[in-house]
């Protein structure tokens, strides 16, 4: 079996590393191509090396760009590949424009598409990754879902038959990259001005619906630096370049200012944390896997079962709350809920081979 990965932005190279290694280990031949919508080292080449991953066979270096461009940058690049190649897998992860093309590239070649972390639903169709997710899952001849809550949304959109729950890859490889921080007492590398010896927030901000609106996120920056807690703020560039263009200060107060972390670097700070602040969907899940209570900076979740139990809590309007709510909210401690395990085993990139392969097989019969 070939099959053929198609990645290019951060969340999706986490995922690709437990089932670039259980593809392996099932005998496939797996081809790796990353569309280049992430570029900077600290987004990208970090994780391959970082999480052992193979180095792509094939850089469409895409780059940035309005969603057309990028969507449709990545959809014209992949044509020859797809066609060299004849996969009999596409595999496409989470809800990126790289996910969306590399899902039309591929029906387009009549070539079957597998679409991993399907059935994630914000219902909020202003965010262009919903668009992602959902034109994605009608797209695709297979719907690999994380949870049982995504396996209900695609049998409401008509999509059942296409799917199997395979549980979360990202728990595969958070749960191993804890372990081994855990076992080498790795030192979070934070930015100057947080200690981690001492009480702190985590937070990460770069959701265009945070960034781009300047109102909203000089309301965020205020609270942030307002916070009773050092925060160590760990930069996306998108957030940089929007706080620069709309005049936001964000080093200031509480507030320390850091680049993004590589994998094994941000587990441990998260590890290290009193809680974490956040707008990004795979570090909510961080957070209640590794038991720290998370603030969402989002009206909405696609992973509703991080709320239970008070470990997520979603902060719908920065702008309405004030000083005193913000450090209740984001300053509270861990509850002391019971977390179940509604992502899965951490065996989830193992059954991702398993069902990709039976398929594969079925399909030649
Ligand atoms: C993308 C995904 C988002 C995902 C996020 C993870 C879409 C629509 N959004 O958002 O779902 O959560 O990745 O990080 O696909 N930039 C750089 N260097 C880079 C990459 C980007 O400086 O290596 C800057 C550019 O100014 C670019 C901006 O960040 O225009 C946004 O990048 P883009 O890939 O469009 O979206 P993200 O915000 O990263």
């Amino acid at each position: 079996m070939k099959v053929l990965s198609v990645v290019g932005a951060r969340p999706q190279l986490v995922k690709l590393a437990p089932v670039a290694e259980a593809l392996t280990a099932a005998g496939a031949r797996h081809v790796i191509v990353h569309t280049g919508q992430h570029y900077d080292a600290d987004l990208s080449d970090v994780f391959f090396t970082g999480l052992g991953i193979p180095a792509p066979d094939v850089h469409l270096g895409v780059g940035s760009g309005s969603h057309g461009v990028q969507t449709g940058g990545v959809l014209a690049a992949l044509d020859p590949v797809l066609a060299a190649e004849r996969p009999d897998w596409v595999l496409v992860y989470g809800d990126t424009n790289s996910t969306l093309a590399g899902a039309v590239a591929a029906v387009k070649q009549h070539l079957p598409v597998a679409h991993l972390e399907a059935g994630l639903r914000s219902f909020n169709r202003r965010m262009p990754e919903e668009h992602n997710r959902v034109l994605t899952d009608h797209a695709a001849d297979l719907l690999l879902a994380p949870t049982e809550e995504a396996v209900r949304h695609l049998a409401a959109e008509g999509l059942a038959e296409r799917t199997e729950l395979v549980g979360d890859v990202m728990v595969d490889v958070c749960l191993r990259v804890r372990d081994a921080a855990l076992a080498e007492r790795r030192v979070p590398r934070l930015p100057e001005g947080v200690a981690a010896d001492r009480p702190y927030l985590l937070a990460t901000l770069h959701r265009a619906e945070n960034t781009d609106d300047p109102k909203r996120l000089a309301a965020i920056a205020d609270a942030l630096a307002a916070l009773p807690l050092p925060v160590a703020l760990l930069a996306h560039p998108r957030l940089l370049a929007r706080a620069g263009e709309h005049g936001v200060e964000l080093a200031r107060g509480a507030v320390r200012v850091g680049r993004p972390l590589p994998y094994a670097d941000l587990v441990a700070a998260v590890l290290g944390s009193a809680g974490v602040v956040t707008d990004s969907g795979g570090l909510q899940k961080e957070a209640y896997l590794l038991g720290r209570p998370c603030t969402t900076l989002r009206p909405e979740t696609e992973w509703p079962e991080t709320l239970e139990g008070g470990w997520n809590a979603l902060v719908p309007d920065p702008q309405l709350l004030t000083a005193a709510a913000w450090a209740a909210t984001a300053a509270r401690p861990a509850p002391a809920a019971p977390r179940g395990a509604p992502y899965g085993d951490g065996r989830a990139a193992g059954r991702v081979a398993r069902v990709l392969t039976e398929r594969a097989a079925a399909g030649r019969d």
